[in-house]
Protein backbone atom coordinates (compact mmCIF):
# COMPACT_ATOMS: atom_id res chain seq x y z
CA UNK A 1 0.00 0.00 0.00
CA UNK A 2 1.45 3.45 -0.62
CA UNK A 3 2.69 5.73 1.89
CA UNK A 4 0.40 9.29 2.05
CA UNK A 5 1.84 12.27 3.38
CA UNK A 6 1.39 15.89 3.65
CA UNK A 7 3.80 17.99 1.90
CA UNK A 8 3.58 21.44 4.20
CA UNK A 9 4.89 24.70 2.94
CA UNK A 10 7.53 27.33 4.56
CA UNK A 11 7.48 31.36 4.84
CA UNK A 12 10.24 33.03 5.08
CA UNK A 13 10.16 36.13 7.83
CA UNK A 14 13.15 37.73 7.00
CA UNK A 15 16.07 36.74 4.55
CA UNK A 16 19.14 38.94 4.35
CA UNK A 17 20.88 38.06 1.57
CA UNK A 18 25.00 38.17 2.06
CA UNK A 19 28.65 37.88 0.28
CA UNK A 20 28.21 35.90 -2.90
CA UNK A 21 30.69 32.90 -2.24
CA UNK A 22 33.25 30.92 -4.23
CA UNK A 23 30.82 28.15 -5.19
CA UNK A 24 28.28 30.60 -6.59
CA UNK A 25 25.56 30.50 -3.85
CA UNK A 26 25.31 33.36 -1.67
CA UNK A 27 24.95 33.68 2.01
CA UNK A 28 22.08 33.68 3.81
CA UNK A 29 20.30 34.36 6.87
CA UNK A 30 16.32 33.72 7.18
CA UNK A 31 13.97 32.08 9.75
CA UNK A 32 11.79 30.11 8.13
CA UNK A 33 8.06 29.02 9.15
CA UNK A 34 6.18 25.91 8.40
CA UNK A 35 2.17 27.00 7.45
CA UNK A 36 -0.19 24.24 7.11
CA UNK A 37 -0.99 24.65 3.31
CA UNK A 38 0.24 21.81 1.97
CA UNK A 39 0.25 19.12 -1.21
CA UNK A 40 0.44 15.60 -0.80
CA UNK A 41 2.51 13.47 -1.86
CA UNK A 42 2.27 9.11 -2.37
CA UNK A 43 4.97 7.02 -2.62
CA UNK A 44 4.44 3.47 -3.38
CA UNK A 45 7.77 0.63 -3.45
CA UNK A 46 7.21 -2.10 -5.88
CA UNK A 47 9.90 -4.75 -7.51
CA UNK A 48 10.76 -3.56 -10.47
CA UNK A 49 13.23 -0.71 -11.39
CA UNK A 50 13.21 3.18 -11.61
CA UNK A 51 11.39 5.94 -10.75
CA UNK A 52 7.90 7.63 -11.78
CA UNK A 53 6.54 10.35 -11.32
CA UNK A 54 2.81 11.46 -11.64
CA UNK A 55 1.72 14.95 -11.52
CA UNK A 56 -1.65 16.48 -12.98
CA UNK A 57 0.07 19.67 -13.40
CA UNK A 58 2.62 19.56 -16.26
CA UNK A 59 4.34 22.30 -14.96
CA UNK A 60 5.52 19.57 -12.75
CA UNK A 61 8.52 17.60 -14.15
CA UNK A 62 8.69 13.74 -14.31
CA UNK A 63 12.08 13.36 -14.83
CA UNK A 64 15.61 13.64 -13.28
CA UNK A 65 15.25 17.50 -12.45
CA UNK A 66 12.30 16.62 -10.35
CA UNK A 67 13.83 17.03 -6.73
CA UNK A 68 11.38 13.96 -5.47
CA UNK A 69 13.03 12.04 -8.45
CA UNK A 70 16.47 13.40 -7.26
CA UNK A 71 15.74 12.58 -3.56
CA UNK A 72 14.16 9.12 -4.37
CA UNK A 73 17.58 8.11 -5.93
CA UNK A 74 19.55 9.06 -3.65
CA UNK A 75 17.74 6.75 -1.01
CA UNK A 76 17.93 3.98 -2.39
CA UNK A 77 21.50 4.48 -2.97
CA UNK A 78 21.95 5.40 0.57
CA UNK A 79 20.34 1.95 1.46
CA UNK A 80 21.48 0.23 -1.24
CA UNK A 81 17.90 -1.12 -2.59
CA UNK A 82 16.94 -1.39 -5.67
CA UNK A 83 13.56 -1.52 -6.92
CA UNK A 84 10.55 0.56 -8.37
CA UNK A 85 9.77 3.88 -6.43
CA UNK A 86 6.46 5.65 -7.61
CA UNK A 87 5.76 9.02 -6.55
CA UNK A 88 2.03 10.91 -7.22
CA UNK A 89 1.79 14.83 -6.48
CA UNK A 90 -1.29 16.13 -5.59
CA UNK A 91 -1.02 19.88 -6.20
CA UNK A 92 -2.63 22.83 -4.20
CA UNK A 93 0.82 24.81 -3.70
CA UNK A 94 1.91 27.09 -6.51
CA UNK A 95 4.79 25.54 -8.68
CA UNK A 96 7.24 28.69 -8.24
CA UNK A 97 5.96 30.60 -5.56
CA UNK A 98 8.53 31.29 -2.94
CA UNK A 99 6.53 28.90 -0.39
CA UNK A 100 9.49 26.08 -1.06
CA UNK A 101 6.66 23.28 -2.15
CA UNK A 102 9.33 21.38 -4.52
CA UNK A 103 11.97 21.08 -1.82
CA UNK A 104 9.11 20.04 0.83
CA UNK A 105 7.82 17.19 -2.18
CA UNK A 106 11.19 15.98 -2.04
CA UNK A 107 11.66 16.06 1.77
CA UNK A 108 7.73 14.33 1.99
CA UNK A 109 9.38 11.55 -0.91
CA UNK A 110 12.14 10.84 1.04
CA UNK A 111 9.71 10.52 4.83
CA UNK A 112 7.57 8.11 3.13
CA UNK A 113 9.83 6.04 1.00
CA UNK A 114 12.00 5.45 4.31
CA UNK A 115 8.46 4.35 5.03
CA UNK A 116 7.88 1.98 2.44
CA UNK A 117 11.10 0.47 2.97
CA UNK A 118 10.80 -0.35 6.77
CA UNK A 119 14.75 1.46 6.90
CA UNK A 120 15.70 4.92 8.14
CA UNK A 121 18.48 6.54 6.88
CA UNK A 122 20.41 8.29 9.73
CA UNK A 123 19.94 11.60 10.66
CA UNK A 124 23.04 12.67 9.16
CA UNK A 125 22.61 10.66 5.77
CA UNK A 126 19.08 12.68 5.57
CA UNK A 127 20.32 16.43 6.25
CA UNK A 128 23.56 15.35 3.50
CA UNK A 129 20.65 14.28 1.14
CA UNK A 130 18.21 16.65 1.40
CA UNK A 131 21.04 19.88 1.16
CA UNK A 132 22.89 18.43 -2.01
CA UNK A 133 19.22 18.60 -3.77
CA UNK A 134 18.64 22.10 -2.38
CA UNK A 135 19.17 24.80 -0.18
CA UNK A 136 15.60 25.05 0.66
CA UNK A 137 15.17 21.23 1.66
CA UNK A 138 16.24 20.38 4.98
CA UNK A 139 14.31 22.77 6.88
CA UNK A 140 11.41 20.37 5.99
CA UNK A 141 13.20 18.25 8.34
CA UNK A 142 12.77 20.46 11.46
CA UNK A 143 9.75 21.78 10.98
CA UNK A 144 8.52 24.88 12.64
CA UNK A 145 9.95 27.89 13.05
CA UNK A 146 13.77 27.19 12.04
CA UNK A 147 16.73 29.72 11.42
CA UNK A 148 18.49 29.03 8.24
CA UNK A 149 21.92 29.68 7.21
CA UNK A 150 24.89 29.02 5.51
CA UNK A 151 23.25 29.08 1.57
CA UNK A 152 19.88 28.49 3.52
CA UNK A 153 20.76 24.50 3.81
CA UNK A 154 21.86 25.21 7.50
CA UNK A 155 19.24 24.51 9.65
CA UNK A 156 18.73 25.22 13.53
CA UNK A 157 15.44 24.65 15.60
CA UNK A 158 14.64 27.85 17.34
CA UNK A 159 12.04 28.24 20.00
CA UNK A 160 8.54 28.06 18.32
CA UNK A 161 6.29 30.51 17.30
CA UNK A 162 3.24 30.17 18.47
CA UNK A 163 0.54 29.79 15.79
CA UNK A 164 -0.18 33.04 13.62
CA UNK A 165 -3.57 33.08 11.22
CA UNK A 166 -1.45 33.91 8.14
CA UNK A 167 -2.90 34.79 4.42
CA UNK A 168 -1.20 33.52 1.52
CA UNK A 169 -1.35 35.34 -1.79
CA UNK A 170 0.25 33.86 -5.25
CA UNK A 171 0.18 36.21 -7.43
CA UNK A 172 0.15 34.47 -10.96
CA UNK A 173 3.61 35.75 -12.14
CA UNK A 174 6.99 33.16 -11.68
CA UNK A 175 9.73 34.48 -9.83
CA UNK A 176 13.20 33.02 -11.07
CA UNK A 177 15.39 32.67 -7.66
CA UNK A 178 18.91 32.81 -9.55
CA UNK A 179 18.05 35.37 -11.75
CA UNK A 180 16.49 37.57 -8.25
CA UNK A 181 20.31 36.82 -6.99
CA UNK A 182 21.39 37.73 -10.34
CA UNK A 183 19.43 41.08 -10.00
CA UNK A 184 20.31 41.83 -5.97
CA UNK A 185 24.05 41.16 -7.35
CA UNK A 186 23.51 44.07 -9.98
CA UNK A 187 22.82 45.83 -7.09
CA UNK A 188 25.14 45.49 -4.85
CA UNK A 189 27.97 44.69 -6.57
CA UNK A 190 31.06 43.36 -4.43
CA UNK A 191 33.68 45.91 -4.74
CA UNK A 192 36.34 42.64 -5.88
CA UNK A 193 35.11 39.86 -6.73
CA UNK A 194 37.92 38.14 -5.06
CA UNK A 195 36.41 39.51 -1.82
CA UNK A 196 33.50 39.05 -1.97
CA UNK A 197 33.85 36.37 1.01
CA UNK A 198 34.85 39.59 3.10
CA UNK A 199 33.16 42.29 1.58
CA UNK A 200 32.58 44.24 5.07
CA UNK A 201 28.74 45.58 3.80
CA UNK A 202 27.34 41.87 2.82
CA UNK A 203 28.63 40.94 6.03
CA UNK A 204 27.40 43.70 8.17
CA UNK A 205 23.41 43.26 6.74
CA UNK A 206 23.94 39.60 7.82
CA UNK A 207 25.35 40.41 11.65
CA UNK A 208 22.83 42.83 11.69
CA UNK A 209 19.92 40.89 10.85
CA UNK A 210 21.26 37.94 12.95
CA UNK A 211 20.72 40.82 15.94
CA UNK A 212 17.10 41.83 15.09
CA UNK A 213 15.91 37.80 15.17
CA UNK A 214 17.59 37.86 18.34
CA UNK A 215 16.77 41.31 19.75
CA UNK A 216 12.70 39.95 18.22
CA UNK A 217 12.68 36.74 19.83
CA UNK A 218 14.14 37.80 23.12
CA UNK A 219 12.06 40.64 23.65
CA UNK A 220 8.85 38.77 23.18
CA UNK A 221 8.46 36.61 25.76
CA UNK A 222 6.22 33.68 24.78
CA UNK A 223 6.44 30.47 26.89
CA UNK A 224 8.05 27.59 25.66
CA UNK A 225 5.58 25.56 24.55
CA UNK A 226 4.64 28.16 21.72
CA UNK A 227 1.70 29.30 23.35
CA UNK A 228 1.82 32.66 24.42
CA UNK A 229 1.33 33.04 27.84
CA UNK A 230 -1.23 36.06 27.86
CA UNK A 231 -3.01 34.70 24.58
CA UNK A 232 -3.72 36.64 21.88
CA UNK A 233 -2.08 40.38 23.06
CA UNK A 234 1.08 38.28 23.38
CA UNK A 235 0.72 37.19 20.02
CA UNK A 236 -0.02 40.81 18.78
CA UNK A 237 3.05 41.85 20.67
CA UNK A 238 5.56 39.18 18.98
CA UNK A 239 4.19 40.76 15.95
CA UNK A 240 4.56 44.10 16.34
CA UNK A 241 7.95 43.93 17.86
CA UNK A 242 8.79 42.09 14.33
CA UNK A 243 7.88 45.29 12.73
CA UNK A 244 9.82 47.10 15.26
CA UNK A 245 13.10 45.46 14.74
CA UNK A 246 12.90 45.79 10.81
CA UNK A 247 13.22 41.89 10.04
CA UNK A 248 12.54 41.77 5.99
CA UNK A 249 13.21 40.01 3.35
CA UNK A 250 16.02 41.66 0.74
CA UNK A 251 14.58 39.78 -2.07
CA UNK A 252 11.84 42.67 -1.87
CA UNK A 253 14.25 45.92 -3.56
CA UNK A 254 14.77 43.57 -6.34
CA UNK A 255 11.50 41.84 -6.95
CA UNK A 256 8.90 44.77 -6.37
CA UNK A 257 10.58 47.07 -8.81
CA UNK A 258 10.85 44.20 -11.51
CA UNK A 259 7.20 42.75 -10.90
CA UNK A 260 5.06 45.95 -9.14
CA UNK A 261 1.87 44.27 -8.98
CA UNK A 262 3.49 41.59 -6.38
CA UNK A 263 4.00 45.44 -4.26
CA UNK A 264 0.41 45.99 -5.10
CA UNK A 265 -0.82 42.24 -3.33
CA UNK A 266 1.81 43.45 -0.32
CA UNK A 267 -0.08 46.94 0.13
CA UNK A 268 -3.35 45.14 -0.14
CA UNK A 269 -2.26 42.75 2.93
CA UNK A 270 -1.24 45.69 4.59
CA UNK A 271 -4.49 47.89 3.95
CA UNK A 272 -6.91 44.45 4.83
CA UNK A 273 -5.09 44.28 8.71
CA UNK A 274 -2.11 42.33 8.62
CA UNK A 275 0.38 43.11 11.60
CA UNK A 276 3.75 42.18 9.62
CA UNK A 277 3.41 41.53 5.34
CA UNK A 278 6.57 40.31 3.18
CA UNK A 279 7.98 38.48 -0.01
CA UNK A 280 8.33 34.82 1.50
CA UNK A 281 11.76 33.86 -0.42
CA UNK A 282 11.84 35.15 -3.93
CA UNK A 283 8.46 35.17 -4.19
CA UNK A 284 6.07 35.57 -5.87
CA UNK A 285 4.14 34.65 -2.48
CA UNK A 286 3.73 37.29 -0.20
CA UNK A 287 2.09 36.58 3.14
CA UNK A 288 0.21 38.71 5.90
CA UNK A 289 0.40 37.52 9.39
CA UNK A 290 -3.48 38.58 11.45
CA UNK A 291 -4.07 38.16 14.92
CA UNK A 292 -7.35 37.06 14.31
CA UNK A 293 -9.09 34.33 11.79
CA UNK A 294 -11.80 36.74 11.26
CA UNK A 295 -9.75 39.31 9.75
CA UNK A 296 -7.69 36.60 7.77
CA UNK A 297 -10.13 34.94 6.40
CA UNK A 298 -12.01 38.66 5.06
CA UNK A 299 -8.26 39.57 3.38
CA UNK A 300 -7.93 36.55 1.29
CA UNK A 301 -11.42 36.54 0.72
CA UNK A 302 -11.20 40.41 -0.74
CA UNK A 303 -7.71 39.03 -2.54
CA UNK A 304 -9.49 36.71 -4.77
CA UNK A 305 -12.43 38.57 -5.35
CA UNK A 306 -9.73 40.81 -6.99
CA UNK A 307 -7.84 37.88 -8.78
CA UNK A 308 -5.18 37.66 -7.00
CA UNK A 309 -5.58 33.60 -5.68
CA UNK A 310 -5.55 33.61 -1.58
CA UNK A 311 -5.57 31.61 1.27
CA UNK A 312 -6.15 31.56 4.57
CA UNK A 313 -4.35 29.49 6.77
CA UNK A 314 -2.10 29.33 10.07
CA UNK A 315 1.91 28.63 10.64
CA UNK A 316 2.59 24.96 11.94
CA UNK A 317 4.50 25.11 14.84
CA UNK A 318 6.61 21.63 15.16
CA UNK A 319 4.95 19.61 17.26
CA UNK A 320 1.95 19.29 14.89
CA UNK A 321 4.20 19.23 11.79
CA UNK A 322 4.96 15.98 12.32
CA UNK A 323 1.87 14.85 14.43
CA UNK A 324 -0.18 15.70 11.02
CA UNK A 325 2.56 14.81 8.56
CA UNK A 326 0.90 11.48 7.97
CA UNK A 327 -3.25 12.03 6.90
CA UNK A 328 -4.07 8.89 9.30
CA UNK A 329 -2.90 10.59 12.16
CA UNK A 330 -4.46 14.08 11.96
CA UNK A 331 -5.93 14.37 15.46
CA UNK A 332 -7.36 18.14 15.58
CA UNK A 333 -10.30 19.51 14.56
CA UNK A 334 -10.62 22.28 12.09
CA UNK A 335 -12.63 24.85 14.66
CA UNK A 336 -9.45 24.38 17.28
CA UNK A 337 -7.25 26.77 15.04
CA UNK A 338 -9.36 29.65 15.92
CA UNK A 339 -8.18 29.47 19.63
CA UNK A 340 -4.54 28.87 18.94
CA UNK A 341 -2.32 31.58 19.47
O1 LIG B 1 19.84 25.43 -3.82
P1 LIG B 1 18.77 25.77 -4.82
O2 LIG B 1 18.60 24.73 -5.87
O3 LIG B 1 17.50 26.19 -4.19
O4 LIG B 1 19.30 27.07 -5.57
C1 LIG B 1 18.81 27.50 -6.81
C2 LIG B 1 19.71 28.61 -7.35
O5 LIG B 1 19.55 29.80 -6.57
C3 LIG B 1 21.19 28.30 -7.28
O6 LIG B 1 21.64 27.64 -8.43
C4 LIG B 1 21.83 29.68 -7.16
O7 LIG B 1 21.91 30.28 -8.43
C5 LIG B 1 20.81 30.46 -6.37
N1 LIG B 1 21.11 30.51 -4.93
C6 LIG B 1 22.10 31.38 -4.46
N2 LIG B 1 22.34 31.43 -3.12
C7 LIG B 1 21.64 30.68 -2.24
C8 LIG B 1 20.63 29.80 -2.70
C9 LIG B 1 20.38 29.74 -4.05
O8 LIG B 1 22.73 32.09 -5.23
N3 LIG B 1 21.89 30.79 -0.95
Amino acid sequence: MATAIRSYAKINIGLKIGPKREDGFHELRTIYQTIELADMVRVDFQRGVGIDINCKDNRVPSDESNTCWRVADRVLKALKTRGKVKITIEKNLPVQGGLGAASSNAVATMIALEKELKRQLSAEDRLRIAAEVGSDLPLFLMGGTVLGTGRGEQVFPLQDLPSFHCVVATPDVGVSTPVAFAEWDKKWPAKLSRHHLTDPDSSDRINTFSRSVYEWLNGSNFSATGVPSQGWDRAEALLLDLVRTGIENDFESVVFPKYPAIREVKRALERSGAKYVSLSGSGSAVYGLFTDQETATQAARQLSENDVPAQATVTLPRARYWSELFPAAKTYEMGRDAKIG
